[in-house]
């Protein structure tokens, strides 16, 4: 099979595995664009993307920097990714202060109205358990993992993905980025031997699995199921270009959160669903591997923004993909169009440090219909570019979404 984004030379030349002193490199700049971050917000946390490339204080809570919104939980991970690939005490005392600080949100409820629990509590949390045998982290990874199963709604069989259970317009609905937040609920199981946090994880799939990828194995952003009757209604878009259409960081956390659920499950439907979502991706990406921000777009001539964040994500789900397909033409041609994708970030998204922005990847899109964080970094674009080098840098490393996998069921 050959990956048909491959047009150009250039394009061609990116096939080839990554230059190790090129990737030496851009490790090393990710780690210290992490240590400028702690140096300059310490226990504040920045907003979810940059403004004209540089990060500020996180803006909407009790003071500026608070804990606050769906991805702090990726400014933790990031550092404790950087303290894996260059341990520093400073990082170390960072991380462990941030635990601190989702401990406390958990305590206070402080926006757990959410699926992003996983999100927030498995990148710090459940990492500073793992990597530093923090007892806290450990509690309240499965405090989290708690919180979480309080949003399964029977019948439907879902993780409600936003807002209080009741919520009219948001009651009964599931989002395709749930599946990346699956894995904290079976870490939970592994540790606590409680098998009910799985079985919810594994039938929440199991609908995201029926209903969200569609017959040309494209996903809807959102679905909605009555609440009441478990019934499945309807598909619609909230961050996409419409409902019909395929948002492009969806189909990557789809790729991602397939092919994790399939690590933790075995249900080789999931890793079968994985993999039709990949093609629908990979078929439907510009010249350079960088998705526009809606798979509908294509070509340059679109003039519309890329979503680098959502590259990122496909590095990772397509690096978890090769190294699970059964056939050697699968795993090339994943692996193939994860480094050619890496190649092409670190080369044009990722800032030269000196030219002004502290951030890690450019060029990132958040929510185009309101119209925020628009050719912006992100911090979950920030940390799946730096766990997409850390795979890279350390292959036998085990990303933090499989910590405990190793545990027996
Ligand atoms: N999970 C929300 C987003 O990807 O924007």
């Amino acid at each position: 099979m050959t990956i048909p984004v491959a047009a150009s030379a250039r394009q061609a030349e990116r096939l080839d595995p990554i230059d190790p002193g090129e990737l030496a490199r851009a490790a090393g700049q990710a780690v210290a664009t992490v240590r400028r971050g702690v140096d300059l917000f310490g226990s504040r946390f920045p907003g979810d993307c940059s403004v004209d490339g540089r990060y500020q204080d996180r803006e909407g809570g009790s003071q500026p920097g608070a804990n606050i919104g769906w991805t702090t939980g990726f400014r933790t991970g990031m550092i404790w990714l950087a303290n894996e690939l260059r341990p520093d005490p400073t990082l170390h005392a960072a991380g462990l202060a941030d635990v601190d600080s989702f401990a406390d949100r958990l305590r206070r409820r402080v926006e757990l109205d959410t699926h992003d629990i996983g999100f927030l509590y498995l990148p710090s949390c459940v990492a500073a358990w793992r990597l530093v045998g923090s007892r806290e982290g450990l509690a309240v990874g499965l405090g989290a993992a708690e919180a979480l199963m309080g949003r399964f709604v029977e019948p439907a069989g879902i993780f409600q993905a936003w807002g209080p259970l009741m919520d009219s317009v948001q009651a009964g609905r599931a989002i395709i980025d749930s599946a990346m937040n699956m894995p904290l609920l079976h870490w939970a199981s592994r540790l606590s031997g409680d098998p009910a946090y799985a079985a919810a994880a594994t039938r929440h799939m199991r609908q995201l699995r029926d209903r969200l990828v569609r017959a040309d194995n494209s996903t809807f952003h959102t679905f909605v199921w009555d609440t009441r009757t478990g019934a499945p209604l309807f598909g619609a878009t909230a961050q996409g270009y419409s409902d019909g259409s395929c948002w492009a960081r969806g189909q990557a956390w789809a790729v991602y959160g397939f092919a994790l659920n399939y690590r933790w499950t075995g249900d080789a439907t999931f890793l079968d669903a994985a993999r039709r979502c990949a093609e629908f991706y990979l078929s439907h990406l510009p010249a350079d591997h960088v998705p526009y921000w809606d798979l509908v777009f294509q070509n340059e001539a679109c003039g519309q923004p890329r979503d680098s964040s959502g590259a990122a994500i496909a590095v990772c789900g397509l690096l978890e993909l090769a190294g699970l397909v059964p056939d050697p033409a699968g795993r090339e041609r994943y692996r193939a169009a994860a480094l050619a994708t890496l190649d092409a970030l670190i080369a044009d998204y990722a800032p030269d440090p000196r030219t002004g922005p502290n951030a890690q990847l450019l060029h990132g899109v958040y929510d185009i219909p309101s119209g925020s964080g628009v050719d912006e970094a992100s911090l979950w674009g920030d940390f799946f570019y730096v766990e997409a080098l850390t795979r890279l840098i350390l292959p036998a490393w085990t990303p933090y979404w499989l910590t405990g996998l190793e545990q027996p069921a």
